[in-house]
């Protein structure tokens, strides 16, 4: 197993004994589409898992709102896997980490993709944009990279892996670039053929229909994952039906705090502590949920296991 130590010391293990990729794969390869969590923060990591959520989403763009920045390559790489391993080490599930671009070339994305792996992540997602990329639902300059340079970056992901059972997550941006349906198919059979386990065919469409086209043509020749943010009034049947192996829920976490956040603090402002105490959490909320109760317990147990010694 190659979990981290702080999650052994701190937070439920990891129930498998599989690697974290193999854990992954799992999901991805199991009979219903998995549900991946977008998480920020160790924090969001904790609640996602102790939700009953089976894998996470460390999303470029939440982590990088909650580092106060734009989701446009505005913060750097270590920054992210800063977080990023905070989010794995938190919650003990599969972690599919958004490498956006890989930062530039071949070489910074495989060299990202191996510190993923390194920190204890599962698998990386890179998307086939130009660095620096802009969020999919900002704007409409979304230049798409050339096909065999992009190929090439999965290529080297792929062999600086030392798990086989990583996974290599390849992004096609195609619809989202409004290139159409033919671009997006032939894209992402190119990122099969240089070595991708599955696909992420991203839509900002508020209903499923191109996203089903692309299914139906696709024909299962490896997972797909889909992130409905705009087209979230499908039923999960119907991804069922579609033979979508991964839906990533991929930044409600984060905007549910920014909702929560931004009344709290008005509400302080404008009524006192009074007005806010019953809507936000109790103080014992959060110790039960960072697991202070097994500290004390912890601390006990060392003091008592050698203190024998002490009167020596
Ligand atoms: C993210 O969560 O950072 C993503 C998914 O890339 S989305 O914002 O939906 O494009
Ligand atoms: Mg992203």
């Amino acid at each position: 197993m190659t979990t981290t130590g702080s999650q052994q010391l701190h937070w439920p293990e990891a129930e498998a004994e599989a690697s974290p990729g193999a854990r992954l794969r799992a999901l991805l390869t199991s009979p219903e589409p998995a549900l991946l969590m977008g998480a920020h923060d160790g924090l969001s990591a904790r609640i996602a898992a102790d939700s009953g959520f089976p894998g996470l989403w460390a999303s470029g763009f939440c982590i990088s709102t909650a580092l106060g920045v734009r989701d446009s390559d505005e913060a750097s790489w270590t920054d992210l896997l800063g977080m990023i391993a905070r989010v794995v080490e938190a919650a003990g599930l599969p972690v599919l980490v958004d490498g956006d671009t890989g930062y530039g070339n071949f070489n910074t994305a495989r060299l990202f993709t191996a510190q993923a792996e390194r920190i204890g992540a599962a698998g990386v997602c890179l998307e086939d944009k130009v660095f620096p990329k802009m969020n999919s639902f900002v704007g409409d300059a979304h230049a798409l990279a050339p096909i065999g340079e992009f190929c090439g970056k999965i290529a080297a992901c792929r062999e600086v892996l030392t798990d086989p059972e990583f996974v290599v997550v390849a992004r096609v941006e195609a619809l989202i670039a409004g290139a159409g349906l033919a671009e997006a198919l032939r894209r992402a059979e190119a990122y099969r053929r240089a070595g991708a386990d599955a696909i992420f065919i991203h839509s900002r469409q508020s209903t499923i229909k191109e996203i089903a086209e692309f299914a139906g043509e696709w024909d299962g020749r490896l997972p797909l994952v889909i992130a409905p943010t705009t087209y979230h009034s499908t039923p999960l049947e119907e991804f069922a039906e579609l033979g979508i192996s991964g839906v990533i829920w991929a930044n409600q976490s984060m905007r549910a705090a920014v909702t929560a956040m931004r009344q709290a603090c008005r509400s302080l402002l404008a009524e006192g502590p009074k007005a806010v105490e019953p809507t936000i959490a109790t103080l014992n909320e959060v110790f039960t949920l960072m697991g202070y109760q097994k500290l004390a317990a912890d601390e006990e147990r060392y003091a008592r296991l050698h203190s024998d010694l002490d009167d020596s």
